[in-house]
């Protein structure tokens, strides 16, 4: 039994979509992470019961982290961008978080700016609160480590005698925003022996893995992308890059549904995508996407939209193999591990 909601929405659901296919699906991710990331803190003495942890957030992060101060008798003030929508402006004021949503700002990169420089100053007037940093500390990767336990658990388990052991060759598929998720499956599936193709998928116009030069007219798939560099995003570790589109994104999402009555979000839909496409390469391996949240806050500008849908069997990437080749609507680059381009370094 669980001793607080948080660890059951924590908890995410693995389903078997085809015989290759698997899909790792969060209500809302980010708490596994959030609670994990608190009680280390708790545990080092970084920060005490009745502290305040404030972060910044465009949506999931918020919910988690109120979801976790709330487990562990800690307040917790968010500095939320705009797509923070009224039903999750709701439930923080109700779990008894603080919020404050930043103006409209139509430009990303001033908005994540913004954010920050607003962060600054509230820790100016509040030294005591603890900034968590969810795009920079690694401490935000500790808690997918059982989910890749589990997930190896599920995966061995299906050995058959004889076989390639299918537990052990895994391409695992990702949104990148902060990069802790994807890059936390990977580096403990990694490290417990499995062969992990890691390929992460991300929106045109975002720095991290260097398309920002490229226009999005339809920008913003909530969560993914960048258009300032994270420290959390460990670029060596990626092997495959996929950027997508708004509508290429919306086609995964809208075929997801409706072929697997999977409810899920825009990055869902995108890593959806990505990882039919991945199956398709390498008949030796499992493939298992991220599914980061529900469909819900997409109701209206994805599903209601699903006769816009195109069957995935029609659409293909682009392969490039620079950056200066990136167009929309779907492209896929080999990363090969490769470290962060100059522009995607954070500064310490
Ligand atoms: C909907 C959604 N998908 C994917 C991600 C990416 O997750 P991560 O920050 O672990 O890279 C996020 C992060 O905010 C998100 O909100």
């Amino acid at each position: 039994m669980d001793e607080h909601i948080a660890e059951a929405i924590g908890r995410p659901d693995l389903v078997r979509l085809d015989d290759r296919l698997l899909c790792l699906r969060f209500e809302t991710m980010k708490v596994v992470s959030a609670l994990a990331a608190v009680r280390r803190l708790l545990e080092t003495g970084v920060i005490r019961r009745g502290d305040t942890l404030l972060d910044s957030s465009s949506g999931i992060y918020a919910y988690a982290l109120a979801l976790a101060c709330h487990r562990h008798g800690l307040r917790c003030h968010i500095v939320g961008s705009t797509t923070v929508d009224r039903t999750l402006r709701t439930q923080l004021a109700v779990l008894g978080a603080t919020f404050e949503q930043m103006e409209p700002c139509s430009d990303l990169k001033l908005d994540q700016k913004r954010r920050v420089a607003r962060v600054r100053e509230i820790l100016a007037e509040h030294p005591g609160h603890h900034w968590m940093r969810q795009y920079h500390d690694a401490v935000h990767y500790l808690g997918y480590e059982p989910v890749a336990a589990r997930l190896r658990q599920e995966l061995g388990r299906e050995r058959t005698p004889g076989a390639h052991p299918p537990g052990e060759r895994i391409t695992l598929v990702g949104g990148v925003g902060s990069g802790a998720s994807t890059g936390a499956l990977a580096h403990y599936l990694r490290a417990a022996g499995a062969d992990v193709r890691l390929v992460g998928v991300q929106p045109f116009g975002s720095v991290t893995f260097g398309s920002e030069h490229v226009e999005d007219p339809e920008i913003i798939i909530a969560g993914i992308g960048s258009s300032i560099p994270f420290g959390n995003v460990r670029h060596a570790a990626y092997d495959v890059v996929h950027w997508t589109a708004f509508d290429a994104a919306l086609s995964g999402s809208v075929e997801l549904l409706r072929r697997h009555a999977v409810f899920a979000g825009l990055s869902s839909g995108a890593a959806h995508l990505a990882a039919r496409w991945e199956r398709a390469l390498d008949p030796e391996r499992t493939v298992v996407f991220v599914a980061a949240d529900t469909g819900h806050r997409y109701a209206d500008s994805v599903f209601a939209r699903h006769a816009e849908a195109v069957p995935l069997e029609q659409l293909a990437p682009r392969e490039v193999t620079g950056q200066d080749q990136l167009a929309l609507p779907w492209c896929r680059m080999s990363w090969d591990r490769a470290p962060a381009p100059a522009q995607a370094v954070a500064a310490e």
